[in-house]
């Protein structure tokens, strides 16, 4: 069954006179990918940024499985399961890859230093039953067999596979992506995308700003472009890459 994840409805956000996103509507529904491409300085980190309640939109509204989030805080939005996956970009180094899952599935759980003090038993379950998550999505990323190797040694496409899985932690029902791919060579990139093509076998949504089309295009479902704050024009890949006004978006009038 599709189900809209996330209704976009007439949003838009300015900066002084510059309107960034200019009354945007879009849908998104479950278990697909679903990409976000534009020139630089279209407005495509503002809608994101807008949607995660780290911007204020100035018109319009948001919703997520039916619950209007427009004037919700980042924290609030994240607890429903509306996950930007970089949103803490830094790995820790020294730590192993699952002490670094175990720090992301801790993060958002409010783990009270009392509650670890008095309710051992049940808090050490709770760690077991975090690990035994961890795993499981490490193993989805195929991250498994590095789990005990310090993120400092993992390569480029690994580290953002491994700042994936810890989005992941969250048990997020939709992924925010901004340029997963960027700084990260072709055949990673592409394993990168297969592994996102597997988790959306999950039931996973993933809204994904891509600038290597190439790699976009080949696993998107439906893709938005963004010119000048609007919406331009939306289709599936092979029928935005024919249309010549997509090639005029990037290209302007030469
Ligand atoms: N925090 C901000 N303050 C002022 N202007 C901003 C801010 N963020 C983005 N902008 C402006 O909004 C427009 C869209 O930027 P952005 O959303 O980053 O585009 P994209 O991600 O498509 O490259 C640009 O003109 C940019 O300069
Ligand atoms: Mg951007």
């Amino acid at each position: 069954m599709e189900e809209i994840l996330l209704k976009i409805k007439g949003i838009s956000k300015h900066f002084g006179g510059v309107y960034a996103v200019n009354g945007i509507s879009l849908d998104i529904t479950s278990g697909k990918i679903w990409g976000l491409v534009g020139p630089n300085g279209s407005g495509k980190s503002t809608l994101f940024n807008t949607v995660l309640g780290i911007h204020q939109a100035d018109e319009g509204n948001i919703y997520f499985k039916d619950r209007c989030i427009t004037n919700l805080v980042p924290h609030q939005i994240f607890d429903l399961g509306l996950v930007y996956a970089f949103q803490v970009p830094r790995l820790f180094q020294t730590l192993n890859v699952l002490d670094n899952m175990l720090v992301a599935g801790r993060e958002h759980k409010g783990d009270k230093l009392l509650f670890s003090l008095f309710f051992r038993k049940s808090w050490q379950k709770k760690e077991i039953e975090l690990a035994e998550k961890a795993m499981e999505i490490l193993r989805l990323l195929k991250l498994d067999h590095l789990a005990l190797s310090p993120a400092g040694e993992l390569s480029g496409g690994q580290s953002k596979l491994l700042e994936l899985g810890k989005g992941l932690m969250a048990s997020p029902t939709l992924l925010l992506l901004d340029e997963p791919a960027a700084g990260v060579n072709p055949n990673l990139g592409r394993s990168m995308f297969e592994r996102i093509e597997d988790l959306c076998q999950t039931g996973l949504s993933f809204f994904i700003i891509e600038h290597r089309l190439e790699l976009l295009f080949d696993f998107a479902h439906w893709v938005y472009v963004m010119d000048k704050g609007k919406i331009v024009l939306e289709g599936k890949p092979p029928e935005v890459a024919e249309d010549p006004s997509f090639y005029h978006v990037y290209l302007g009038d030469e």
